[in-house]
């Protein structure tokens, strides 16, 4: 489809949707155009007064918006096992799920409340977490799940034997792992999907380069030379707004043709930025063996079963 763009979405009445990370950046910008076609949306983030900040801003853009925010540290599995535990008793259907808040590249390794690196304990074994627990919620109707991954993908490797970066830590290898993850988590659901009836449609999407606050929260937090590379006038020429970021996952989230196991992201020169397509995958995301070996292992490491 040529220069889809929000208008493309479509009507998302009545429709519940669920958005991790939607306190700023792309998971804001994803919720707000969910909103505006009209779907119920549940903005998730750890932070409660900025989390109040993207509703007013929601509201305020659509007025007839329905909007609500749940609390949740996806650096923390009880909190995340809270959340999904809250939404299960309201019983309700959700048909879109975006796993989209992540941090990229912590300049010195960090862990979760429960032990895990950062990074993929965050952007990864949360959402896998969230996804396991939530899926009664997601096979009662007809649901799309979304996983956000990134052009950081193509350099990504599982190490099967050390996930967590024990040894040897390194910010850009550990977030392109991360990223792998979610990419081969969305196509191994919908393997598994498709297998065991399960009716949810698994798909990822990524932004390009995005101008956001993920560098800001991630590689320059420390400071360094990627301090405002993106807004500086190179950066902008290979970057676009967290808006026009935002598309491909909208894409992915609303599209009724979609591909299942399907990738989505912009179709400009080497899919920094442009309106969105069908993205690449490397090979490497494809290998079912390794998909299989990591479930099993999130599900160890996670204590959440797919069942
Ligand atoms: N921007 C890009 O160019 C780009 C490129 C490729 C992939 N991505 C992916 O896109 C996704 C969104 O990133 P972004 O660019 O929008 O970055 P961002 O502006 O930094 O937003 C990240 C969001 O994730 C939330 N978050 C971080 N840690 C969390 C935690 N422990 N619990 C709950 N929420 C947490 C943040 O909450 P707070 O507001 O509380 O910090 C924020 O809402 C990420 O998965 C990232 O890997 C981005």
């Amino acid at each position: 489809m040529v220069n889809w763009t929000t208008k493309d979405i479509p009507d998302q009445s009545g429709r519940l949707a669920l958005v991790t990370g939607a306190t700023g950046g792309l998971g804001l910008e994803t919720a707000l155009d969910l909103a505006g076609a009209g779907a119920e949306v549940v903005l998730v983030g750890r932070n409660a007064a900025k989390g109040a900040d993207a509703l007013d801003l929601i509201r305020g853009r659509h007025r007839d918006a329905v909007v609500s925010f749940e609390q949740a540290d996806l650096a923390d599995l009880s909190s995340v096992a809270a959340l999904a535990e809250r939404l299960r008793a309201s019983g309700r259907p959700i048909d879109i799920l975006i796993n989209n808040a992540g941090v990229m590249a912590l300049p010195k390794r960090q862990t979760t409340v429960d032990g895990f690196e950062m990074q993929f304990g965050v952007n990864y074994l949360s959402h896998f977490a969230l996804t396991a627990r939530l899926l009664p919620l997601l096979t009662a109707g007809e649901a799309r799940v979304v996983q956000l991954s990134s052009m950081a993908h193509r350099g990504g490797r599982i190490r099967l034997d050390d996930l967590n970066y024990e040894t040897g830590y390194r910010p850009w290898p550990v977030y392109q792992q991360s990223k792998l993850a979610m990419l081969m988590f969305a196509i191994e659901l919908d393997r598994r999907s498709r297998a065991k009836g399960w009716g949810l449609t698994s798909v990822a999407a990524h932004p390009g380069f995005a101008r956001t606050d993920l560098i800001a929260n991630g590689p320059s937090s420390a400071g360094g030379l990627l301090t405002g590379l993106a807004h500086s006038p190179l950066g902008r020429l290979f970057s676009h707004s967290a808006a026009d970021g935002a598309l491909p996952t909208l894409m992915a989230a609303t599209l009724r043709e979609v591909r299942p196991g399907g990738y989505y992201g912009p179709q400009g020169r080497g899919e920094m930025k442009g309106p969105p397509g069908v993205a690449k995958i490397e090979p490497q995301a494809l290998d079912p063996d390794v998909a299989a070996r990591l479930w099993t292992e999130s599900e160890r490491l996670t204590g959440v079963a797919f069942a």
